[in-house]
């Protein structure tokens, strides 16, 4: 039995006034240095003092947050007892509130004893609010965050749980329009790639294609757009608009192989989530399009592609996201990313063996065994095509 889960979204300008209309005495809200630089905290503490409540802010989350970051977090909360927590910031800010809403609500809970299977029982203590400053992750919308598990050297993938939807997602354009170009790239390619392989992983349902594909339609006419000009309100709108619903179309279905690589890159390079997604994204279009030609291809016409042949169609995708990155100026291959070959030998062990547990391969169309993945991996390094 599945069911379909979102959070209560406010979009559009001035959305942020929304935040008054949620009831809450103590809030607490989450985020980092950058943002609160930035002044997109200010709006939000001007928003709050609206209201008759208390508030506190912890603005300590770092990139990619680990366990211990997290339980700074939690430890913030316990501290405070808020009963609404407000994620303000990108995908790490808001990972880090869900993680932390969990730890705060459940202390007899460890953070890798969460999966999807258990019970959380949150929403005794506190609600979330995730108002995103990036146009990417979509994690206003999921059920699951990702956090780094610095003994294990890599990123806990399984942190999911219907529960962990946000109450209330807040998309105002003013929280997006400082992102800066690379940020606007990188994150613009996760969510594209997150609503490729909600559209073609084994998940995939009715309910989540709709919103794959208008996903994947608005980041192709809207994400060259922001770049260009950071100044455009609406393709800032558009970009933002299309990550949350790229969000709730995996949150709904799930991800796959890019993911899995993706996290491994991420975890082991420490490659922006975005970037690393972003490379692997045409290579294992190409090594699934065996099992999944049609469904690239449905993807293909959505966006105007006019070929009747599914492989052919393929390519040509596969084709127009490499012009998009470059456009982006994204790489497209590991080397051209920066890392060494000597780099790339040491870790190509721990690559494969990351990707090889992650949940996100076993739901692919096409599931890679070792040696698969192996090449795959080679080929993203190299910039070669996958012809395997
Ligand atoms: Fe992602």
């Amino acid at each position: 039995m599945w069911f379909f889960t979102s959070p209560k979204i406010a979009f559009g300008e001035d959305s942020l006034e929304q935040l008054n209309a949620i009831e809450g005495k103590r809030v607490l809200v989450v985020t980092d240095p950058i943002v609160s630089k930035l002044g997109m905290l200010e709006l939000v503490v001007n928003e709050l003092k609206k209201q008759p409540r208390a508030f506190e802010v912890f603005d300590q989350v770092e990139a990619e947050p680990s366990f211990e970051n997290v339980e700074k977090v939690a430890a913030a909360a316990s501290c405070f007892q808020p009963d609404l927590i407000v994620a303000l910031g990108g995908g790490s800010c808001i990972d880090a509130a869900k993680g932390a809403w969990v730890l705060y609500e459940r202390p007899d809970l460890k953070l890798d004893a969460v999966s999807p299977m258990g019970k959380l029982d949150l929403r005794k203590k506190a609600r979330l609010v995730a108002i995103p400053t990036t146009a990417g992750t979509g994690s206003d919308a999921t059920w699951c965050a990702i956090l780094t598990d610095k003994a294990q050297n890599m990123k806990l993938d399984y942190f999911a749980s219907r529960e962990l939807v946000p109450d209330y997602s807040i998309l105002d354009p003013r929280f997006v329009l400082k992102l800066p170009r690379q940020a606007t790239a990188y994150t613009g390619l996760d969510a594209l790639d997150q609503a490729i392989e909600a559209y073609v992983n084994q998940w995939r349902n009715d309910f989540a294609d709709g919103l794959a594909l208008r996903s994947i339609q608005m980041l192709f006419e809207y994400l060259p757009k922001a770049f260009d000009n950071p100044d455009d309100r609406l393709a800032r709108q558009k970009t933002q608009n299309a990550a949350t619903i790229s969000g709730l179309a995996f949150s709904n279905s799930q991800v796959g192989l890019a993911h899995a690589t993706g996290h491994a890159l991420g975890a082991i390079f420490h490659m922006a989530h975005g970037l690393a997604v972003g490379i692997s994204n045409p290579y294992v279009i190409q090594f699934s399009s065996r099992d999944a030609a049609e469904r690239y291809s449905d993807i293909a016409r959505t966006i105007g592609i006019k070929e009747e042949s599914a492989q052919k169609a393929t390519e040509m995708l596969v084709e127009l996201i490499k012009k998009l990155m470059t456009h982006l100026k994204t790489p497209l291959s590991l080397r051209g990313a920066g890392i060494s070959q000597n780099a790339f030998d040491q870790n190509v062990g721990d690559l494969i063996g990351q990707t090889n547990r992650s949940t996100c391969t076993f739901v692919n169309p096409r599931v890679p065994d070792v040696e698969e993945v192996r090449k795959l991996f080679v080929c993203m390094f190299e910039g070669n095509p996958v012809d395997f």
